[in-house]
């Protein structure tokens, strides 16, 4: 099959990359020329583990290539996939559609022959048929097809989960575009994922339920985990002993400082609007969104009252920054409102991420940064961890008390076991635990 993918953002890489190692012919098309440039220089805009040895491999195999040119890349597509962004419209938190128009716009210029048009990016319901509309408006003869196709990828673990994934989702309303759509999967029907073929409005939907109904499971365990912590139980095995039930199941029940990154909150406010402008409120979801905006303010609260009630002067070692490990993302990070937050209070912010460092110094000021996370320690008056990243979770605890100016920690993401620091005189604060 040949493939055009335009967007070369996250989701259009991640499978724009792996459609090709499936053996489909992929173009990945941006407006953005340096992008463009980086990539075919091998540069990965990005960070996803594995990503650039399966853009060198494709690339060499000669499957997958980069183009600025649609016009060029177009002709002869038996599917183009539109995956550009759909950002929170400031001000309604309504999905801003602008890009995903313009790009069914320019395809109607270009497309040649029966092609199927697949959006993949996050889009609210009806926005199938509006792109339909565009593109027969400007090509009234065209023969064409437009798909829905949601995304369900994790940062950070993207790659398989675009290879393995639970189910594929397709909203289809013609039997042509179910031929192309299920020759562009064959290599997961052949392993038996489970194909959701559908409506286009119900594909659209899938998308926004599953994102909602993931930050709805966080945010019940996060208000259990405050419930445990005024009555003496510990939210892990809370989580533990309600996941085992299979109707409930183990997944997205660690509690922590609320949800962030470019989905869950982004698209549980678009399904908000959505519902409240169809005449059917999603009054849970609302309340979601609500709680965890809130949740994450209140979290900075938790390292003040550790220090006694006040930071005033004091400096605060954080570790991570981004919205969760194995990525460099810092879109509604949690740190965000954290950060500030201990700075408004008083305290000077020494702060070290694996990877978001960069990110974050253009989101946040007066930040000491720092190599790696014993240097932030150092003289801090105590330790905030935001990110669960693997190479917090072995630290050395004595180091960790000497290099303390007061052996205080606030772990927002539950890595240490309260016994353990008890043993290494380390005071230690925790997400629904006894400590
Ligand atoms: C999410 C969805 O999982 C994915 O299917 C969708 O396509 C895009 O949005 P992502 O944003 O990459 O993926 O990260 P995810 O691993 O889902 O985590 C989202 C947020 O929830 C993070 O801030 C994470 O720390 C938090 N989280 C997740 C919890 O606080 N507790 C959990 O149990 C799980």
């Amino acid at each position: 099959m040949r493939v055009t993918m335009i967007g070369t953002g996250y989701v259009g890489l991640v499978s724009g990359a792996c459609f090709a190692d499936f053996g489909h012919d992929v173009v990945c098309v941006d407006k953005d020329e340096s992008k463009i440039a980086k990539l075919e220089a091998g540069e990965i805009p990005i960070f996803e583990p594995g990503l650039e040895g399966l853009v060198a491999e494709n690339v060499k195999a000669g499957r997958l290539s980069f183009s600025r040119d649609l016009a060029a890349s177009t002709p002869n597509a038996d599917a183009v996939f539109i995956a550009v962004g759909t950002p929170s419209r400031r001000g309604d938190g309504f999905a801003d559609l602008s890009y995903v128009y313009k790009a069914a716009e320019e395809i109607a210029e270009v497309m040649d022959g029966y092609t199927v048009i697949v959006n993949k990016s996050t889009v609210p319901v009806g926005t199938g048929q509006e792109v339909e509309d565009i593109i027969r408006k400007a090509r009234p003869d065209a023969e064409f097809s437009v798909v829905s196709n949601p995304e369900f990828l994790r940062e950070g673990a993207a790659i398989n989960d675009f290879k393995h994934p639970d189910r594929v989702v397709v909203g289809v309303e013609d039997e042509r575009a179910v031929k192309v759509m299920r020759e562009i999967y064959r290599p997961l029907f052949l392993n038996e994922t489970p194909i959701v073929f559908t409506n286009r409005a119900t594909s659209e939907l899938i998308k926004y339920a599953a994102n909602a109904f993931l930050a709805t499971k966080i945010t019940f365990i996060n208000e259990m985990a405050d419930l445990c912590e005024k009555v003496g139980a510990n939210v892990q095995e809370v989580a533990r002993g309600i996941g085992l039930d299979g109707r409930i199941g183990g997944k997205f029940l660690h509690a922590g400082p609320g949800y962030g990154g470019s989905c869950f909150p982004k698209d549980t406010l678009a399904l908000v609007r959505t519902a409240q402008s169809s005449g059917a409120p999603a009054r849970i979801v609302e309340t979601v969104v609500e709680i965890n905006d809130s949740r994450k303010k209140r979290m900075a609260d938790r390292v003040i009252a550790a220090c006694g009630g006040s930071i005033e002067g004091k400096t605060i070692a954080v570790l991570g920054l981004t919205f969760k490990p194995n990525t460099d993302d810092m879109r509604d990070s949690p740190s965000l409102d954290i950060v500030p937050a201990l700075q408004k209070a008083g305290a000077k912010v020494r702060a070290f991420d694996p990877a978001g460092m960069k990110e974050a110094e253009a989101l946040m000021s007066d930040i000491d940064y720092t190599e790696g996370p014993y240097q932030t320690l150092e003289g801090a008056d105590a330790v905030v961890i935001i990110t669960e990243w693997d190479e917090f979770r072995a630290l050395d605890l004595e180091r960790v008390k000497s290099l303390l100016k007061a052996p205080i920690m606030v772990d927002l993401r539950n890595i240490y076991r309260p016994a353990e620091m008890a043993e290494a005189g380390i005071q230690y604060y925790s997400i629904g635990r006894p400590s």
